[in-house]
């Protein structure tokens, strides 16, 4: 018998998320960067998606795990660490909210940029996070804001407008974006307030082709945008959700020649244990 459907997986193995990805490179890179990570420090990289922070972690020389929900985007980040010639960085599937492959204390940074603010259960999250850092250990989320004025969470917003209401107890990816879910969700897991602290945070999308070819880029690839479309298709209203898509865009887009270069601000959460 087939196993029943998991619709978390479903959806981020819809698209292909390395289309979207390949924009964010340099933020991923310019974010690690940042977070003192030396040689043999033991990073797991929880919706790692193809290793956009993932990669620059073990370039470091730290010692990287990516886990992803997506088999597809598994296979790209092992592929990419293969052709990079980085024997310290493997990714495997697995669920952000349920590690159960993964030992206890066994990181020094857990690092999740937009990943596992996606994964149902965001208290399961929250321990399954803290279960798998060592004591001194640190966890590092990037989570999007609802309701920010700046490209993804416009995307995301539009998206969920247009896609059927989602089943009973669905908890928003967005929730992540509030500071008092952020705490109350560790608390769950025995972390106390003082041990997190939050800032905002630029990442941007540099894509190499005009402004209108990002929007159509999340439109076939990023899987929330696909079933938003789909189903306003369905409706007669995919024309609606084209011309909403177009309002994302800033008014002025840094663009010089056909390159288009897209801030997007994100709350960045600290957790000291
Ligand atoms: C917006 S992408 C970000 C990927 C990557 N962190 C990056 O910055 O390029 C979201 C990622 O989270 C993954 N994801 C979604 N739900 C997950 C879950 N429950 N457990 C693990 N990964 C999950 C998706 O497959 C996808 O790769």
């Amino acid at each position: 018998m087939n196993a029943p459907m998991n619709p978390n997986k479903a959806l981020w193995e819809k698209g292909d998320f390395t289309r979207i990805a390949e924009s964010m490179r340099e933020s991923g890179e310019a974010l690690i960067q940042r977070l003192g990570i030396s040689n043999g420090l033991k990073v797991l990289d929880l919706g790692c998606g193809d290793g956009t922070t993932a990669i620059p972690a073990a370039k470091l020389g730290a010692e990287v795990l990516g886990v992803d929900i997506a088999s597809n985007l598994v296979a790209a980040g092992n592929r990419r660490a293969k052709e990079l010639g980085l024997a310290n960085c493997r990714f495997q599937e697995g669920d952000a909210a349920n590690l159960h492959q993964v030992p206890e204390r066994a990181f020094d940074l857990v690092v999740s940029i937009f990943g596992a603010m996606f994964a149902p259960k965001p208290f399961e999250v929250a321990k399954e996070t803290v279960r798998v850092t060592g004591p001194g250990g640190r966890i590092i989320m990037g989570n999007w804001i609802p309701n920010d004025p700046t490209l993804v969470a416009q995307i995301l917003k539009i998206s969920s407008a247009y896609t059927p209401p989602p089943p009973e107890g669905f908890v928003s990816p967005m929730t992540w974006g509030i500071e008092s879910n952020v705490i109350e969700r560790f608390a769950g897991a025995g972390v106390p307030a003082e041990k997190i602290s939050f800032a905002r945070d630029t990442f941007t999308f540099n894509f190499p082709s005009p402004p209108a070819a990002l929007v159509d880029a999340f439109r076939k690839y990023y899987g929330p945008t696909m079933n938003a479309f789909e189903a306003a298709e369905k409706n007669g209203r995919a024309g609606d959700l084209q011309r909403a898509g177009r309002t994302v865009q800033p008014p002025k887009p840094e663009h010089a020649q056909d390159a288009t270069s897209i801030p997007a601000t994100f709350l960045r959460v600290t957790i000291a244990l």
